[in-house]
């Protein structure tokens, strides 16, 4: 077939809701799409993208104009089938895709619906667990792997049914560094070698570079499109979008600003390297002064000592998930554990509010042994505030005001209180009050969802807040919003623990870093003693934030002393380097 694989025709959108105006969510959509792109979606939370995706195989209709998949117009009821099986779909959460109680059923699911033979499909299910790397475990219990790892299963599953498109809806938010890069090759593989369209949303910039098209959307419409190299070189018009350059592109307009003939369209950390070797000019080694976070020196509220934990414990299943874990957290700083899929850090931080009890050892959290009979969970749990990984989980009240006050109502303040807590609590997550406390939580967009989770917790106002991968899902805006709330939380005297696989998030905030390996803490140090150690977070699994890769490369060349690996920030970088232009 010759022509577009997937072709929109001034398509709009609207969300109906009852007793109010319906949510224009798609606004006047053009769009075709080759055989054999790779296309990525950008576009701030809220902005249609994932609304769009659905219209790409059939869950929603155009509310006005058309949607054709390999000729088909979606609105053939005969076509639905072959729609769904031409465009795999992996959504943003992958609990809600699910369906089985054993990974290779699960994986299974979409071979078996499409009537294959029982041959074949074990072909199938074969090869694409293979491709995830996720073989070793399918006889396992799906809701007992990590995010990251039912993730991939739901890849699996899409893949088992060898569609002609694949769409990717954030599908890489959760995993970490290393599992999102075994993605995005898969992604680009399939591509590349077997032809498949590609159509990935994310609001990763640097998941963008290798696209064949960017498309940036806003307001249900496509602003802006053309190669990354072309979107990423407007900044400012980017930045009005809510969204952003890549690290390396940031680092190179910075040079750039500094330097005019430094050029500033850079995308990877190789073109950078030539860039840099190309305008340095030689010199004597700058002055390095190492720079970074002061190690505040607070009391330690939160503490770890020697602590296990299993999972079905006494069941053949039984798995230990940590072991020997000490650690602490102290008054003011701001700490972040990383690790990579599986390694255990849910399990670590759910006992720094009690909702894990150790099995071994002992954690005791203000004062209080969490173990003891008389422990005041309560207590804890309002003077240490938790937001799980999948904020959806968190949301369980019908409207988004009733949902951030649920903690607060539990407090016995009055009605005024409460009241203005939630308000305080939803602009800080750049929810405006009047036109959302009235939206249903099920209809909100996943970054809409994940600021609500967290303005629930900030309404509790805790003394510390544990924040699991509390970015993922963001727009880039919101992202910068959070890290500077983080930021000015802190100075209020607040505590923070951040669990994240944004290495450049940590690299921005953190004052002390945890890693966790095998359910068990491999290292700890500052940002600089840690990320400077990109072979072992490597060998982990994780990586080092992208300056840091940056200067390491530069130093192989011999353009920096070898010390300079331990700057991890744009902005520590642009200054050093600036100096070598
Ligand atoms: N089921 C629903 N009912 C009502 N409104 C909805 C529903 N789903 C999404 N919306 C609204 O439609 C608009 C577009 O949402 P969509 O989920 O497409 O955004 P998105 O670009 O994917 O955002 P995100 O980056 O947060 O995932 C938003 O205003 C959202 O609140
Ligand atoms: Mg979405």
């Amino acid at each position: 077939m010759s022509g577009p694989i997937i072709r929109l025709e001034n398509v709009h959108f609207q969300y109906e809701r009852e007793g109010d105006a319906p949510i224009q969510a798609l606004r006047g959509v053009d769009l075709a799409i080759q055989p054999g792109e790779y296309v990525v979606i950008l576009g701030h939370n809220g902005s249609g993208k994932s609304t769009l995706a659905k219209h790409l195989n059939a869950l929603l209709l155009p509310t006005q104009g058309d949607v054709w998949v390999n000729g088909w117009n979606t609105r053939d009821p005969d076509r639905v089938r072959d729609v769904r099986v031409t465009v795999g779909m992996v959504f943003q959460s992958p609990d809600n895709q699910i369906v089985a109680t054993v990974v290779e059923e699960d994986v299974a699911f979409g071979p078996e619906n499409m009537g294959l033979p029982h041959g074949e499909i074990v072909r199938r299910v074969d090869r694409a667990l293979e491709q995830v790397k996720m073989s070793a475990y399918r006889y396992r219990p799906p809701h007992r792997l990590s995010g990251g790892q039912k993730q991939r299963v739901a890849i699996a599953g899409m893949l088992a049914m060898r569609p002609k498109v694949l769409v990717l809806d954030e599908s890489t938010a959760m995993l970490d560094p290393i599992g999102r890069q075994d993605i995005l090759d898969i992604a680009h593989r399939l591509n590349r070698k077997e032809g498949v369209t590609v159509v990935a949303i994310t609001h990763f910039m640097e998941e963008a570079v290798d696209a064949d098209r960017l498309i940036v959307m806003a307001e249900g419409r496509i602003q802006l499109q053309g190669t990354p190299r072309e979107v990423f070189r407007q900044v400012d018009r980017l930045r009005e979008l809510h969204m952003d350059a890549p690290p390396i592109t940031r680092l190179a307009l910075a040079l750039n600003q500094l330097h005019p003939h430094f050029p500033g369209d850079l995308l990877t950390v190789e073109e950078f390297v030539r860039a840099m070797q190309r305008h340095a000019r030689a010199a004597a080694p700058p002055l390095f002064s190492p720079n970074g976070h002061p190690p505040p020196a607070g009391e330690k509220v939160i503490q770890y000592d020697r602590v296990g934990r299993y999972y079905m414990r006494g069941t053949p299943l039984e798995v230990k998930a940590i072991e020997g874990v000490t650690m602490h957290v102290q008054r003011g700083e701001i700490l972040g554990i990383i690790g990579h899929t599986g390694s255990g850090k849910s399990t670590i931080i759910q006992h720094a509010n009690a909702l894990l009890r150790p099995h071994e050892g002992r954690v005791t959290v203000f004062g209080q042994d969490t173990r003891d009979k008389g422990v005041d969970v309560r207590e804890i749990r309002r003077r240490v505030g938790m937001a799980f990984q999948q904020p959806e989980i968190q949301l369980f009240e019908r409207y988004v005001g009733d949902d951030v006050a649920f903690g607060p109502r539990n407090l016995g303040l009055s009605r005024e209180e409460v009241r203005e807590r939630v308000r305080e609590a939803m602009e800080a997550m750049g929810l405006d009050f009047e036109a959302f406390k009235d939206r249903m939580t099920f209809s909100l967009s996943g970054g809409e969802m994940r600021r609500v989770a967290l303005a629930g917790i900030l309404a509790l106002k805790p003394e510390v807040l544990v924040l699991d991968e509390p970015t993922a899902g963001l727009d880039p805006h919101g992202r910068e919003q959070l890290l500077a709330k983080i930021l000015s939380w802190r100075a209020k005297g607040a505590t923070l623990v951040m669990v994240s696989h944004n290495m450049e998030n940590l690299a921005e905030l953190a004052d002390r870093l945890y890693v966790a390996a095998r359910g068990s803490i491999i290292m700890d140090g500052s940002p600089a003693d840690i990320f400077s150690q990109v072979e072992a977070l490597q060998s982990e699994g994780l990586n080092a934030p992208v300056v840091t890769l940056v200067m390491q490369a530069l130093a192989e060349k011999g353009l920096l002393p070898p010390e300079t690996t331990r700057i991890y920030t744009v902005d520590e970088a642009a200054s050093l380097l600036g100096g070598l232009l």
